[in-house]
């Protein structure tokens, strides 16, 4: 099948090119580099002993991307480009709304364009807001409570009106709860700008020497060690899931939203734990205030993927810290700037 991949070059699009390759597609990537890296596609090409077609270019520039999607003539889009910082998203929420929510809407204006009626869209677990109850389900009241979140909400009513009036078409949303680690080969993996917002890539800069401690967001949350409780799931299950959605949207039609998450909450001292023995050093932290917004507790209800996508997580918690700190440990300071 031929497959247009938009955000290809950044972790998640990386790891499932892999997959995609390794599964016999043929692929293009189009991304802007933002926030993703030649280098990883260069890598991705040397792994997978395959090529691909890269166009480099920017979703919110209709016109571009409409010639490459019409140029590749797809038979279904895989749609990561994005911009995903919760914090930056409160700073610069117009920039959010016109990359995540336009560019969305001008990808589906060039599928039309090119007769190509099958999308799968990186959606987040930050659309359900606070928990009412857990383990977060699909049907699960969407009430995010940032920019980013909204930005994601908005994505996903736009291409749900899109199947409605799209003969034919068939869209699959996943809700990616937390993903972390990296490709087995250490080659490819999460190469975050700057600060690290998330826990796992803070804590391999820690490991690796490159920031002194990591500091834990609160230890008095009603969880069973107090600090926060999240569903990570490693990335080459996420890029695994893509696959089986991609699959399953050839023989629908509609739009479905699906979890991708393991069901398991770990806390973070369990993550930094389990850090700590994959990498055979201690990860020194402080306990500080809470960061605000964050909730106590977020995991996935997992059943609605297996049914549909026949598709479950492999690896646990030690092969995603390892795998991270494979990656992290081979590539220290991230891709090289050069090819
Ligand atoms: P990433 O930043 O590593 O990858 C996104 C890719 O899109 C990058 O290569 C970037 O260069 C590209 N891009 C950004 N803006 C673009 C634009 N305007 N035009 C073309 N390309 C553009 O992020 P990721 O972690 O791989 O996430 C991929 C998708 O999954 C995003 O949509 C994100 O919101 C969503 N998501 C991520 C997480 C997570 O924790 N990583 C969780 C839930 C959802
Ligand atoms: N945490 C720390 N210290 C840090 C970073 C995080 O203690 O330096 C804690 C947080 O308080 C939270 C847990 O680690 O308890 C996980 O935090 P992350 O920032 O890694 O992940 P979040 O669940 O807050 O958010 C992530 C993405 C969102 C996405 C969401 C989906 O950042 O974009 O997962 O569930 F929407």
């Amino acid at each position: 099948m031929k497959v247009f991949v938009t955000g290809g070059a950044g972790y998640i699009g990386s790891h499932t090119l892999i997959a995609l390759l390794a599964a016999g597609h043929e692929v293009c990537v189009f991304d802007n580099y933002s926030n993703g890296s030649p280098v990883a596609l260069a890598r991705v090409r040397q792994l997978s002993n395959c090529d691909m077609e890269v166009v480099e270019g920017d979703i919110c520039d209709e016109e571009a991307l409409a010639r490459a999607v019409a140029d590749f003539a797809p038979d279904a889009v895989i749609h990561f480009a994005g911009l995903k910082a919760v914090g930056e998203s409160n700073d610069i929420p117009l920039r959010y709304y016109r990359t995540n929510v336009t560019g969305s809407m001008n990808l589906l204006g060039a599928m039309d364009a090119a007769g190509c009626g099958r999308i799968v869209f990186s959606s987040s677990a930050t659309v359900y807001g606070e928990a009412q109850y857990l383990p977060f389900d699909e049907v699960h009241p969407v009430a995010p409570t940032n920019p980013y979140g909204r930005t994601k909400a908005m994505a996903e009513q736009v291409i749900r009106d899109w199947t409605l009036t799209t003969p034919g078409a068939s869209a699959v949303l996943l809700r990616y709860f937390n993903p972390v680690g990296a490709h087995e080969s250490g080659r490819i993996g999460e190469d975050p700008q700057g600060i690290p917002n998330n826990l796992m890539p803070f804590v391999a800069q820690v490991a690796v020497g490159r920031r002194e401690r990591l500091s834990i967001f609160g230890d008095d949350y009603d969880t069973r060690d107090g600090t926060g409780e999240r569903d990570y799931i490693h990335v080459v299950d996420l890029a695994a899931a893509h696959l089986a959605a991609l699959e399953f949207s050839g023989g629908v039609e509609g739009c479905e939203a699906i979890n991708v998450g393991t069901g398991t909450s770990i806390t973070v001292r369990e993550l930094v734990d389990a850090y700590a023995r994959a990498c055979g050093r201690p990860i020194p932290f402080d306990i500080v205030p809470r960061r605000p917004g964050d909730v106590a507790s977020s995991y996935a209800a997992t059943d609605k993927a297996e049914r549909l996508l026949g598709w479950k997580p492999k690896f646990d918690l030690d092969a995603m810290c390892l795998s991270s700190w494979r990656w992290q440990s081979d590539n220290p300071d991230g891709f090289p700037l050069a090819k």
